[in-house]
């Protein structure tokens, strides 16, 4: 039997349950996604894609059914225990990165993801050549914006950003949410 990295057992997600308009937006959903594989989710505005992948990364709750990693059930755990073998790219450009702090601040953050997070001058010094390289293979102008906060930035360099934070680490499993929205075809490619 292969591994399987992340699976969802029969998933459902109520939404408005307090008041009187309860809906449910997901309803038993299963999905086993092996190592290696890459799968892509389609349907129509309002679908629940985005919803699938905030019950995964657990800004979202399930109501009932399981969400396992490697086996283990992580239905209950914060996004920030999952941020250790997970990562994402939103479709919003404004979420995933941090306003106030610079694109290399932002990188050094994700150098650290799943870590006990440091923003220590010594760590950025051994880390800043490396950002610029990553950032240049953007080609977007990013490796020339590396001391301005990500609010400044245009949203296809938010993205690229986002994009690089999110696979800097390697995660198991990586979200991308629409992720080339924001940019043009040269930098999506
Ligand atoms: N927290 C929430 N509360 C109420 N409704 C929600 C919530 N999250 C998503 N929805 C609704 O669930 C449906 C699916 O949304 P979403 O997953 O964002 O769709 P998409 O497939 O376009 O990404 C939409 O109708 C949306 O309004
Ligand atoms: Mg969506």
């Amino acid at each position: 039997m292969t591994e399987v990295i992340l699976s969802l057992k029969d998933v459902t997600v109520t939404v408005n349950k307090k008041q009187n308009n309860e809906t449910r937006i997901l309803k038993s959903i299963n999905l086993d996604v092996h190592p290696g594989d890459f799968i892509t989710i389609l349907g129509s505005n309002g679908a629940g894609k985005s919803t699938v992948f905030n019950v995964i990364s657990g800004t979202l709750p399930v109501d009932s059914g399981k969400i396992l990693h490697a086996g283990q059930d992580i239905s209950k755990e914060s996004p920030e225990k999952r941020a250790k073998f997970l990562s994402r790219v939103f479709q919003d450009t404004k979420m995933g990165t941090s306003p106030r702090m610079t694109v290399a601040e932002n990188l050094l953050l994700a150098s650290k993801r799943g870590e006990k997070r440091s923003l220590a001058p010594r760590h950025m010094k051994a880390k800043i050549n490396e950002f610029r390289h990553l950032a240049s293979k953007m080609g977007n102008n990013l490796d020339h914006r590396l001391d301005t906060p990500t609010e400044n930035l245009s949203g296809g360099q938010r993205q690229a950003l986002s994009f690089l934070m999110a696979t800097y680490k390697k995660p198991d499993v990586l979200l991308l949410d629409e992720h080339t929205a924001a940019l043009d075809p040269k930098t999506s490619a």
